[in-house]
């Protein structure tokens, strides 16, 4: 909403469910028949649809849920869009893939491990058997300014090192973390790109490109805490319990190569982040 409101030059919702709050405006995708009224009123000529359970754990535990709000809430989204000719752009995941072949293009078979992934692919096939009116934008593991630390995984991995005075992270799986406002950027572009060209549609992806395993974030982070990196233990082992895709790279040249995007430098960012919630939490 702050890249739309910004630097988009048109009119713009933005919704949102337990944390809205003015201009967010409240709507439950649960509920079929508020999604139906509030298409009716403001018949959206683009929609970006975002809303999902992302966190791989909570997903294995909450299976029905996971795909009422993943894969349904997608489905009834898509069969709006259809109705009222709306283009949607729905955000997908580097979880689609099994990360045993990186670097993944878009037309790659996907074979997701786990539920989430399994929920975010078959949100992409609900919308490819509803309507070709659409853009599939995958992205991998996200941070930015937060509320509260939990609020994402890398963040997370910056409360484990406050809570956890030897922690243990994960140097097993390589991932790309990706700023929130860069993929905002692409987003707005594509919403730009669709209005002047009707055919732009499809599957596209949108990654960071400096690979880091959470070890290596927690390293990168610890200065901000005053911890020293050397006391953080580097876990190599493939993790137990839910099973997670070794390296998903997502090649994003498609949108690269339309001048596309931002990619900006984890370490720096990821400070200044965290010297914010400091502050806040302190
Ligand atoms: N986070 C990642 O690392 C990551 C990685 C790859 C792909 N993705 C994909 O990127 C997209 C954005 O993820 P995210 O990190 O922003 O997720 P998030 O921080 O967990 O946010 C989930 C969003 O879904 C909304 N929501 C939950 N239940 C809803 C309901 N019943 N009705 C309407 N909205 C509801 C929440 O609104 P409230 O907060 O207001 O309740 C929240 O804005 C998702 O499609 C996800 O699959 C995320």
């Amino acid at each position: 909403m702050a890249e739309f409101s910004q630097n988009y030059d048109g009119e713009h919702y933005g919704t949102g469910y337990s944390r809205a709050k003015d201009p967010i405006v409240k709507l439950n995708l649960l509920d079929e028949d508020e999604v139906d009224a509030f298409f009716e009123q403001e018949c959206p000529k683009y929609v970006i649809h975002s809303a999902a359970e992302r966190r791989p754990d909570v997903s294995e535990k909450d299976p029905d849920g996971t795909w009422s709000l993943n894969v349904n809430s997608t489905q009834h989204l898509a069969r709006l869009c259809k109705k009222y000719g709306s283009w949607l752009l729905y955000l997908s995941t580097d979880y689609v893939f099994d990360g045993t072949s990186p670097p993944y293009q878009p037309g790659d078979t996907p074979n997701p491990l786990n539920l989430y992934g399994k929920s975010k692919l078959a949100g992409e096939e609900a919308i490819q058997e509803i309507f070709d009116n659409y853009c599939i934008l995958r992205v991998p593991i996200l941070y930015g300014e937060v509320e509260a630390l939990e609020e994402s995984a890398v963040t997370a991995i910056a409360l484990d090192l406050r809570k956890n005075p030897i922690p243990s992270q994960d140097d097993w799986a390589t991932r790309y973390p990706t700023h929130v406002d860069d993929v905002a950027l692409v987003c707005r572009q594509m919403v730009e790109q669709r209005s002047i060209e009707e055919g732009f549609r499809g599957i596209f992806q949108w990654s960071g490109n400096e690979p880091f395993t959470k070890y290596e974030m927690a390293c990168a982070m610890a200065p901000i805490f005053g911890i020293d990196s050397s006391s953080i233990t580097a876990n190599r082992e493939p993790p137990t319990g839910t099973p997670r895709p070794e390296d998903c790279c997502l090649d994003s040249s498609l949108l690269e190569g339309l001048a596309f995007g931002n990619q900006r430098s984890f370490s720096e960012s990821a400070q200044s982040i965290l010297k914010k919630s400091v502050v806040v939490i302190d």
